[in-house]
């Protein structure tokens, strides 16, 4: 049974996603717990499956390092076998990237390469692109710049608004998401293999 953290900063519709899944009896993988780098709301979902949580408020300390720090120890006491980027909205410090890779992936609410960052969505809509997308990559370095690991093409219908584009992309993230997470804890998919393509 593959274990699995999950950071997420936002209303966790994702982890919701993922904690659904991993509930049923033959899903491969567990979540064993949930971190937050601030008060999320949606580390209420994890609450609701008994799961435990932890928050560790960026805002808190000096240092992007010393967050990852605390954040490291959080997730030493947990030993997941994977840790998953759910929307969580901060760069990781590279000790803590270092530490973790290639088990720790990302979703991105884009078709990436295009529209990296923190505002994937918004971006696509001020270049007038008529597909972005979601992608699954693997965490390393540079922002959104690891090894996809799976993606699909969304369509952009005229009229959308960030917030009507990202409802329709986050389905399509959530379905990857899954079974990237099916595919890992089943051994199809080798994250150390994809790391290195
Ligand atoms: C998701 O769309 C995720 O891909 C995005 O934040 C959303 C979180 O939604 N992450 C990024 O943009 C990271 N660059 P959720 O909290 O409802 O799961």
């Amino acid at each position: 049974m593959l274990t699995v953290a999950v950071l997420i900063s936002g209303t966790g519709s994702n982890l919701r996603a993922l904690l659904d899944a991993a509930s049923a009896p033959d899903f491969p993988a567990r979540v064993v717990v949930v971190g937050a780098d601030r008060e999320a709301d949606g580390l209420a979902h994890a609450e609701e499956f008994g799961i435990p949580s932890f928050t560790v408020p960026f805002t808190r300390f000096a240092s992007r390092e010393e967050w990852g720090e605390e954040l490291a120890a959080q997730l030493r006491i947990w030993q997941p076998d994977l840790v998953v980027l759910s929307g969580l909205m901060r760069l990781l410090p590279s000790a803590l990237v270092d530490a973790w890779a290639p088990h720790l992936i990302n979703t991105h609410p884009a078709y990436l390469p295009e529209f990296p960052g923190a505002h994937g969505v918004r971006d696509a809509l001020a270049a007038g692109a008529t597909e972005s997308g979601a992608s699954v990559i693997v965490v390393d370095n540079g922002v959104d710049s690891g090894p996809i690991l799976a993606q699909e093409r969304v369509p952009v219908l005229g009229g959308d608004t960030e917030h009507t584009l990202h409802e329709r992309i986050k389905p399509v993230e959530r379905r990857l998401l899954i079974d990237v997470v099916r595919r890992i804890a089943t051994g199809e998919l080798d994250l150390a293999a994809a790391a290195a393509s």
